[in-house]
């Protein structure tokens, strides 16, 4: 199973700034709101909903991204979905496939995408496809969970395969998904993707998607990028990856983290020293998710640096 992004770098881990980053950056064009560059991010808080231990909070997010598809299907008659890689996604598809939250999502008209990936093939283990090809796809017939009834064609893998195949880099990679993108979603009216849901992790660094701290993501002009290969996060793998605005119109945007190796970095990020204004993403760019209409869904090792009384707790 793929694992997230773990940081190696110690006291690199925070702040570091990715030199070749910048200026290096695609996007077939800008989010029409000037904000690609600017601080970012929605005023407000999130909510929090907290669960005992992993697995009940890869349930909890299930039900939380199933009620944003469920509702989008309604107005609609379609949902898209940005899932995440790393180590949460395979416990929330077993929930997705099972009951009772199987006969509620909206599998016919459900377009799944996948918010970053490593610049691989398609099967590479190190691929952010991987839990969706593993454990979504195929379903878990051990555990009497059968394929879901998804249409093959509204899975929208990032074409790193044919990017690789034809020699281009990432950057066209990443323009060519923008391009699906900007044909498949709605726009909302300062130009930014409309997805029903996103599911994002957040690393230890305070990263999310592939927006590392110091990434030139933040002065990309479209909503994807690429990133050259972290250093102080494994696997060492050139990224591709939304850009931080394509995550603000989404009205599901779902944040989870699960274990104590979180607890520090959930601590920071929803804590006082960041609930101004003047909060820097740069250095810490999974702020961006603190905002309002979001929820995080944490276990309780991942909560254990937040107060039991936090007003911002839902369950
Ligand atoms: C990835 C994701 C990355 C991940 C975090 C958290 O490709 O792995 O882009 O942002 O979500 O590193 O991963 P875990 O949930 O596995 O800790």
């Amino acid at each position: 199973m793929t694992g997230g992004d773990g940081v190696t770098g110690g006291d690199e881990a925070r702040g570091i700034a990715q030199g070749p980053l910048r200026g290096a950056r695609t996007g077939t064009g800008g989010t029409g709101d000037g904000r690609g560059g600017g601080p970012g991010g929605e005023p407000g808080e999130p909510a929090i909903v907290v669960r005992p231990d992993a697995e009940s909070a890869a349930a909890a997010v299930a039900e939380t991204l199933t009620g944003a598809l469920e509702a989008a299907a309604a107005r609609r008659g379609r949902a898209d979905l940005a899932s995440t890689g790393g180590s949460t996604p395979a416990a929330v598809y077993r929930a997705l496939l099972a009951e009772p939250l199987h006969g509620r999502v909206p599998w016919a008209v459900l377009h799944l995408w996948v918010g970053d990936d490593r610049f691989v093939p398609r099967g590479d283990p190190n691929g952010n496809m991987g839990p969706i090809d593993r454990v979504l796809l195929p379903g878990v017939p051990e555990l009497g969970l059968a394929p879901p009834p998804l249409d093959p064609a509204n899975l929208h893998p990032w074409p790193t395969d044919a990017a690789l195949a034809a020699g281009r880099p990432a950057a066209a990679c990443a323009a060519a998904f923008e391009e699906t993108l900007r044909a498949e979603l709605a726009v909302d009216a300062r130009g930014r993707p409309v997805f029903d849901a996103i599911l994002v992790g957040i690393g230890p660094d305070g990263h999310l998607l592939s927006v590392f701290p110091g990434s030139a993501a933040f002065e990309a002009p479209g909503w994807t990028t690429w990133a050259p290969a972290p250093q102080h996060v494994e696997p060492h793998l050139v990224r591709v990856t939304l850009t931080p605005p394509a995550l603000d119109a989404t009205p599901g945007l779902v944040v989870a983290a699960f274990g104590a190796a979180k607890s520090a970095i959930v601590a920071d990020l929803l804590g006082p020293a960041h609930a101004g204004p003047d909060r820097d993403e740069r250095t810490l760019p999974a702020l961006r998710a603190r905002r309002a209409g979001a929820t995080w869904v944490l276990d309780a090792a991942a909560a254990a640096g937040l107060a039991g009384d936090d007003p911002r707790r839902v369950g």
